[in-house]
């Protein structure tokens, strides 16, 4: 299971999850894990899009309140899917399941939490990949992905292993 922070303009309208530009990054990350949308579920902390003042794009960071407000159906849908491993994508994904924390996503990325005797890996949002397309941050999620995969029993290749990693010189 996949968790995010909130719609944006592209999810609002199609009632779907990640459907837009950071969605299509996480199919790709999907593809190079060997699975499909279809093997995997994918739910935000907040159910509709933040709203913003009129005439402006962009998204803006859910609220605590608004984030209590859908605790209840994230949480039940954690408890209907089961999952047997929790990717929480970005620092809003970490809050919603686990409240407010001390550390930054930076310092959460690389390790294990537990939820309810559920493993989670905290890993970087796809639209934080989206505006940074430093290699050796691409690196830090497909690690923490590789150990998602390792987790699940996943098979990894050589290839796999070697994704991101600077070339050798
Ligand atoms: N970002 C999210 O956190 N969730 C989505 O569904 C889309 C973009």
């Amino acid at each position: 299971m996949f968790v995010g922070e909130a719609p944006g303009a592209d999810e609002d309208e199609q009632g779907e999850p990640f459907v837009g530009r950071a969605g299509n990054l996480l199919t790709k990350m999907l593809t190079a894990m060997e699975l499909t949308r279809e093997q995997i579920y994918i739910a935000n902390v907040l159910k509709c899009r933040p709203d913003m003042p009129a005439n402006t794009s962009g998204n803006r960071k859910p609220t605590r309140h608004e984030m209590e407000a859908c605790l209840p159906y994230l949480r039940q849908q954690i408890s209907i899917i089961a999952p047997v491993v929790i990717v929480a994508l970005g620092a809003s994904a970490v809050e919603g399941l686990f409240g407010p924390q001390k550390n930054t996503i930076s310092r959460l990325r690389g390790t294990w939490m537990e939820l309810d005797g559920v493993p989670v890996r905290p890993t970087f949002h796809p639209s934080y990949l989206l505006h940074n397309q430093d290699l050796a941050l691409k690196r830090l999620v497909w690690d923490d992905l590789l150990a998602v995969m390792e987790r699940l029993g996943l098979p990894i290749s050589k290839k796999q292993q070697g994704f991101f990693l600077p070339p050798k010189a």
